[in-house]
Order: C-alpha cells, then sequence, then structure tokens
C-alpha cells in the first residue's frame, strides 16, 4: 500500500486515482494521524499531498520529521514538499514569490530518478505562495522555474523526493511519469494492482465474510449496486437476493433494464416489488422538493424492510438459513469524506438506497467502499456487466419525482418520460454520453405558456434541459452542447410530446445551480 497523506483541499483523492492508475495500490490517511500509526500501516511508500497556500498560515497542517527517518520513501507535493524542505533543515521563503497555473519549468538534473527520460522544459500546475530558496542538506536539486529556485529536489540515499508542483494533475506535463518514476524506481513496488486481483480479493473477501448465510440487496438502477450485487452474487450466487423496488419515479426503459438485463448479466435471484400506486398516493398534492425528498425516501424504506423480511421468511420455510447481510454499493469517496469530514451544510437531503436506517438489523457488507467510481466501472465490466449498466450516468435516487416542479402526477410522469427518452436518445446518438456529466430534463408543470403549432395557439408547459459538465457532481458547469442536436431534441420534444410547447436550456453553472431542480 501507498499512503497519501491528505493535507486538505481535495488534492489527496486525485493522488490516489492516480497511484492507483500506475496500479499500485493506495489510501488517503489524514494529516492528523500520528507517524506510528501511519507507519503502523505497513506502507511501501507515503505521499505527502498538497494543502493550504502558506506554511506559515496561522493553524497550516505539520508534519512529524520522524516521518523521513523510518526508511520508508516520501515524496512530497507542493504544501507537501515545502513541509518536506522544511523538516530537513531547508529554506522556504514567505517572500510573495507566488505562481498560480500553468507554469515553464527546467529539468536541472535530467539523469535525476524522478525526470529521467523526461524533457528539460517542461510545463507544470503551480498552486503556492512561498517558495523553497535552499534544498536541505543532502538532496538534489533537480528542477526550478524563473520564480522558484528549487522546484524539485531529491536524496536517492534517503528515498526522500519532492516536488514543488502537482504532478497528479491534468495540467502537467509528464506528471503521471514523475509519480510513476517515484513509485517504480524511487520505491521499488512494482505495479501489480489489477482489476482482475481487485475482483479475486473482493470475491475471496465477501465469502469469508458472508460464510454459509444468505444476503439481500437493494438494486436502485445505479453503477454502484449493480457492481456491488454482481460481485457478491459471483461469491455465493443464490444466497444473494437483489431487491428492486419500482417508485414509478424512473425513466423510460430503466426498470425494464434492471429487470432483463442485469440479470440476464448475472443470473441474480431478483424480487421486483411494484410500488408505483404507494409513491404517488404518498406523493399526491406534495409541490415542495425537501418534502417529496423525504416522502421517497421514507417509502422506500418501509417497501424495502417488507421485502426483506418477505425474503427472510420464504427462505426460511425453505430451510435456506437466515439472512444476515445486506450488500451496499458505498464507494471509496463517501468513506473518506464521512471519516476526515467537517460538517457540511445540508442542501438537499439525499435520498439513497445507501441510506436504510441503522435499526435494519443486517451486518453491512460493503465490498466498493475501497473503490473510486471508475475502478467500480472497471469491476464492472470484468464481472461481466454490459455497458448500458456500466456506463450509466448518474441519476437520483427519488428519480423524476424531483425533476417534476410541482405535483407529481402518473400523467406528468408519463409526459416527462417521453420527453427525456427523446432528449436521452439524441444525445446518445450524437455521440455526447461521455462528454456530459448527466442531463436531468425537467417539466415545468406549474408554468405554461403560449404557442403556436399548426394554425392553433397552444397553451403548454415548458421542458428544461439541464446538461452538465462535472468531475464529481460537486461543481459543474453547463456543457455546451452542439446547437444541431439541441435544435433536434428541441424540435422533437415539441413534435411528439402533447403540452409540451416549449423547450428551454439551462445555463447556470453550480454553484450556484444545483444539477437537479429540485
Ligand atoms: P445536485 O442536484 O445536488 O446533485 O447538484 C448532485 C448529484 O447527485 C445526484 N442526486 C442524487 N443522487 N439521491 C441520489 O442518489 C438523491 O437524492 C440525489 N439528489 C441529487 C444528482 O443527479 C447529481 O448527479
Amino acid at each position: 500500500t501507498v499512503l497519501v497523506v491528505d493535507f486538505g483541499a481535495q488534492y489527496a483523492q486525485l493522488i490516489a486515482r492516480r497511484v492507483r492508475e500506475a496500479r499500485v495500490y493506495s489510501e488517503i490517511v489524514p494529516h492528523t494521524m500520528p507517524v506510528s500509526e501511519i507507519l503502523a500501516k505497513n506502507p511501501k511508500a507515503i505521499i505527502l499531498s498538497g494543502g493550504p497556500s502558506s506554511v506559515y498560515e496561522p493553524g497550516a497542517p505539520t508534519v512529524d520529521p520522524a516521518l523521513f527517518e523510518a526508511g520508508v520513501p516520501v515524496f512530497g507535493m507542493c504544501y507537501g514538499f515545502q513541509l518536506m524542505a522544511r523538516a530537513l533543515g531547508g529554506t522556504v521563503d514567505n517572500s510573495g514569490a507566488r505562481e498560480y497555473g500553468r507554469t515553464p519549468m527546467a529539468v536541472t538534473r535530467p539523469d535525476s530518478t524522478l525526470f529521467e527520460g523526461t524533457p528539460d522544459r517542461q510545463t507544470v500546475w503551480m498552486s503556492h505562495g512561498d517558495a523553497c530558496s535552499a534544498a536541505p542538506e543532502g538532496f538534489t536539486v533537480t528542477a526550478k522555474t524563473d520564480v522558484v529556485p528549487v522546484a524539485g529536489f531529491e536524496n536517492d540515499e534517503k528515498k526522500l523526493y519532492g516536488v514543488q508542483y502537482h504532478p497528479e494533475v491534468m495540467h502537467s506535463q509528464h506528471g503521471q511519469q514523475v509519480l510513476e518514476h517515484f513509485l517504480y524506481r524511487g520505491a521499488g513496488i512494482s505495479p501489480s494492482w489489477t482489476t482482475t486481483n481487485v475482483v479475486e480479493e473482493s470475491i475471496a473477501a465477501i465469502r469469508e465474510q458472508i460464510g454459509d448465510k444468505r444476503a439481500i440487496c437493494g438494486l436502485s438502477g445505479g453503477v454502484d449496486s449493480a457492481v456491488a450485487a454482481a460481485l457478491v452474487q459471483r461469491a455465493i450466487g443464490d444466497r444473494l437476493t437483489c431487491v428492486y423496488v419500482d417508485h414509478g419515479l424512473m425513466r423510460k426503459g430503466e426498470s425494464e433494464q434492471v429487470e432483463k438485463d442485469f440479470v440476464a448479466a448475472t443470473g441474480v435471484r431478483l424480487k421486483v416489488v411494484d410500488a408505483e400506486e404507494r409513491f404517488l398516493t404518498a406523493l399526491a398534492g406534495v409541490s415542495d422538493p425537501e418534502e417529496k425528498r423525504k416522502i421517497i425516501g421514507r417509502e422506500f424504506i418501509r417497501v424495502f424492510e417488507q421485502a426483506a423480511s418477505e425474503i427472510v421468511a420464504e427462505g426460511r420455510e425453505a430451510g435456506g438459513g437466515d439472512v444476515e447481510f445486506l450488500v451496499q454499493g458505498t464507494l471509496y469517496p463517501d468513506v473518506v469524506e464521512s471519516g476526515g469530514g467537517t460538517g457540511t451544510a445540508n442542501i438537499k437531503s439525499h435520498h439513497n438506497v445507501g441510506g436504510l436506517p441503522e435499526d435494519l438489523t443486517f451486518q453491512l457488507v460493503e465490498p466498493l467502499r475501497k473503490l473510486f467510481k471508475d475502478e467500480v466501472r472497471m469491476v464492472g465490466t470484468e464481472v461481466g456487466l454490459p455497458d448500458e449498466i456500466v456506463q450509466r450516468q448518474p441519476f437520483p435516487g427519488p428519480g423524476l419525482g424531483i425533476r417534476i416542479v410541482g405535483e407529481v402526477t402518473r400523467a406528468r410522469l408519463d409526459l416527462l418520460r417521453e420527453a427525456d427518452a427523446i432528449a436521452r436518445h439524441e444525445l446518445t446518438a450524437a455521440g455526447l454520453d461521455r462528454e456530459i456529466w448527466q442531463c436531468p430534463v425537467v417539466l415545468l408543470a406549474d408554468v405554461r405558456s403560449v404557442g403556436v403549432q399548426g394554425d392553433g395557439r397552444t397553451y403548454g408547459h415548458p421542458i428544461v434541459l439541464r446538461p452538465v459538465s462535472s468531475e464529481d457532481a460537486m461543481t459543474a458547469d453547463w456543457s455546451r452542447l452542439p446547437y444541431e442536436v439541441l435544435e433536434r431534441i428541441s424540435t422533437r420534444i415539441t413534435n411528439e410530446v402533447d403540452e409540451v410547447n416549449r423547450v428551454v436550456l439551462d445555463v447556470t453553472s453550480k454553484p450556484p445551480g444545483t444539477i437537479e431542480w429540485e
């Protein structure tokens, strides 16, 4: 394992992903973890992430110099580099020598461990306020910029390395190569972490955990629960039963996809609960977004609990042993964020299949809790799930219920389903699925505007297209879709969907707008 010490500002997750891209397993630990605890994890190497802009900021995190004396290879990046420089006796000046963004850098030691085989001049991504003006004793300076005399240093004997820039970001040329040089050459690690290994190890771990007992898994239609279920199914076969609650708020063809494609790919035992009536009744007369979300979350849990107890009872009658385990598709970023997280404001109460109550008396099986989203997709492909499931864009748990601004009714859902199916079809046909993060299609059910169609006046509803690009849904930008594609979607929706006479485009980034409208 390579440990990435997190000094904040979200760089650590990106570094951990890059290390894994180099086929070396990595985990993130908070900078508050004592060195003894870090070393007890037996890391093969340690990476210090970027962080605040200055080591001189009051309350800025520090590093215990003992970390550099344990014989474990260390790579400091940006803030981590400056902490390293200071801790080992180098000089970091608070002289206003700041650099931000793409910066030309000169490699002064092309034969160095980190830079060998990369060009003498490269553009790298800088983001710092202070500058290292003298490397610690025993270190070789490996790079410099116009502003910073020491932009990289290394001590090969002690296996300590550092760079002022951010090799993990895309804008740094040869960043991945430099990182790999550290891992393979500096730390002597061989790349062996592959999706095949991940699948084998996690199947073994699931078998070990569940033993000869049974498990259930809630399928949401999303990637995570599907991949988690497929892994567990591989491990324990028919002793897993999946539950799919059809709340009637899914898009066109979506429930069928879960019922047919997923079962076809995995052969899993599936219990489908048709709960449309129940959800629509509970939602009748409700327009407030938060209230809708709470109702959907509450009903979901009730239906799921009931289905679970039916499965338990049926299994007992058949002499099949107890259902003691519940499978969930929790991902690594959730684990990292809930571990080191400070409280954030509740913008929207997210409903998830993952949000089941704690008094549900199951033990959790979370086979994805060490994986990033892109790795989950690779695992999904490895266990034979089709692209339609594995490459699915995110879709919110409350479904179309939060894409109808106003009361949710069956007629409105049907209308939105048609409009959404057209938009999705055209986006897919234009080859844009991978380019956009997702494209909510929203019905403004309480708004009407005047139009003209054929010879007559119409008074219909607007449909909003909300295509966004994003890395992680925390922030997003509106996607600049080609006009021809927008035109096709608009023409088709207004022609083919009754009661819709206007299509509008949402050109708001997040923040200030959220991705979903409710
Ligand atoms: P917002 O609207 O908060 O959405 O910018 C961020 C991402 O989360 C998805 N989303 C949800 N996913 N349950 C989910 O599982 C929810 O309640 C929920 N609400 C929003 C949204 O589609 C986007 O990808």
